[in-house]
């Protein structure tokens, strides 16, 4: 049997702890290549991103809002053991992607099995795949057990704040991946890297310890750090 995959949430911050880059000050703070530098070497076969941040990537525009076509609620995935996946959590089927895509990397999208039948059909013509990850919530563990079965051993946690939230207060986060560009937001409101609304510890936190792993200084002033974490 496959494990779960080792999930990495990769994230990037200004050094007072915001995460919407655009809102960042001086402009061009992030330099060229960063992303891709830094992605390159992380030894990941798969992303993760939620759906607000998985609209950056879509080019679609709305899906037609019947079909008189039907399909079985199972999974539709691309081949196992493909070298990366593009996994984006849009659990009522709200993302119309116009690609199956993102530079030949495969978008698997994590659904509802409540969401409509004339979704499926969109997603079918677009060529994009998916898998159910629960009835009514998403179950992280069913979606992470599921990338297993694709082959994926190490997957990239993406954001954005919401997600990396979720997973956060699963108890399923492994290790953040920082980097921390000399930018400021400097005001009240934007989300930092990790977003959660529950009630501050009316459950028990699920991080016990956090290690230093490793830190490097990168082009441009970009501290890159990594900690190991211990769930409960
Ligand atoms: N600084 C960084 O490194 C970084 C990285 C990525 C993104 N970002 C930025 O972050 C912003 C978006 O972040 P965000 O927090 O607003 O949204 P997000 O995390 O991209 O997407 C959140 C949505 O994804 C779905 N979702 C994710 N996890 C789920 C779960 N466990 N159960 C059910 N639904 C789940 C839900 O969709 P529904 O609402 O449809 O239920 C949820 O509202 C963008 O501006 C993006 O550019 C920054």
């Amino acid at each position: 049997m496959s494990e779960t995959p080792y999930v990495l949430c990769h994230m990037t911050s200004s050094i007072d702890g915001r995460a919407l880059v655009p809102r960042w000050h001086p402009d061009g703070a992030v330099p060229d290549g960063l992303w891709g530098h830094a992605k390159s070497r992380l030894g990941v076969q798969g992303s993760i991103n939620g759906r607000i941040t998985g609209l950056e990537f879509a080019v679609g525009t709305q899906y037609p809002a019947d079909t008189d076509r039907s399909f079985p609620r199972t999974d539709h995935l691309p081949p196992a053991g493909l070298p990366d996946y593009r996994v984006v959590i849009d659990p009522h089927g709200a993302i119309a992607w116009g690609r199956g895509d993102v530079d030949g990397t495969p978008i698997v999208v994590a659904l509802l099995t409540s969401v409509p039948d004339s979704h499926l059909a969109g997603l079918h013509d677009d060529g994009v795949h998916y898998l159910f990850a629960g009835d009514t919530e998403i179950d992280l563990e069913v979606l992470l057990r599921k990338l297993g079965e694709l082959g994926i051993s190490r997957v990239r946690l993406g954001g954005g704040p919401t997600t990396t939230g979720a997973f956060l207060h699963a108890g399923l986060i492994d290790e953040i991946s920082l980097l921390l560009v000399p930018a400021l937001d400097g005001y009240s409101g934007s989300p930092t890297i990790v977003e959660h609304d529950g009630e501050r510890d009316a459950l028990q936190f699920p991080v016990t310890g956090i290690e230093l792993a490793a830190s490097e200084v990168l082009d441009g002033g970009v501290l890159w750090l990594r900690y190991r974490l211990t769930n409960r």
